[in-house]
């Protein structure tokens, strides 16, 4: 059999096929969500690097009818015909981006969601630095909009600022994890940092 690492039409790519699921990233969000409880009825949540919408589609029966979800992509995302959620295009490296985020989300958050990953160049050291600048975005969105005993979750690709990170989560929130989803792929250096209840 020949050997490979990346499999289009794997069991979670079947599974949300299945379950009527747009992205098998979804399984991702709802494993972290199950592990820490993190989502409630009512809350407020941004996810950033939403599109097409998986994790959205997950976020929004976690947080029912009266919660909130806004999800922004550089790429559109298709409606998902929930009157509770906003969605927009938008660029979070942009220089407005915070501005921009706060017209169309006001107010604060209580739980921060970023799945926000670069193009990748095959370069690891590149990756990597690119999907870190994309966490310290979602981390200054968690820092200025975060609600106290809100949390966080951001994907990170794994490599030399991680650590540095980790304490700047430890700094920030009462308690931090480091989650692989079991839906990851087998070769993917991503992970999730989890900060739960952000310090007041
Ligand atoms: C892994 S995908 C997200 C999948 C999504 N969580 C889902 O479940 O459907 C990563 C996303 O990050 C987005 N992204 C990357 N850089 C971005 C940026 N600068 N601004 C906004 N979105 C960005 C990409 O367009 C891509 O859709």
């Amino acid at each position: 059999m020949t050997k490979r690492s990346y499999q289009p039409k794997d069991f979670y790519f079947r599974k949300a096929k299945d379950e009527g699921l747009r992205a098998r990233s979804a399984f991702k969000i709802e494993e972290i969500a199950r592990r820490f409880a993190i989502f409630k009825k009512g809350q407020t949540v941004v996810d950033l690097g939403a599109a097409p919408g998986g994790f959205l589609q997950i976020i929004l029966n976690e947080v029912g009818p009266t919660g909130h979800v806004t999800g922004v992509d550089l790429a559109a995302i298709r409606p998902l015909g929930r009157a509770n959620c906003v969605t927009a295009v938008l660029d979070v490296l942009g220089a407005d981006f915070h501005a921009q985020l706060e017209a169309l989300h006001p107010g604060p958050v209580d739980v921060v969601v970023s799945d926000l990953a670069p193009k990748t160049t095959g370069v690891k050291d590149v990756d990597e630095a690119r999907s870190l600048r994309l966490v310290d975005v979602a981390l200054e969105v968690a820092k200025r909009r975060g609600r106290p005993n809100g949390h966080f979750i951001a994907k990170l690709f794994m490599g030399s600022g991680f650590e540095a990170l980790r304490d700047e989560l430890k700094v920030l929130f009462g308690e931090v994890k480091v989650v692989r989803p079991e839906a990851t792929r087998g070769a993917s250096m991503e992970i999730y940092l989890v900060g739960l209840r952000k310090r007041a």
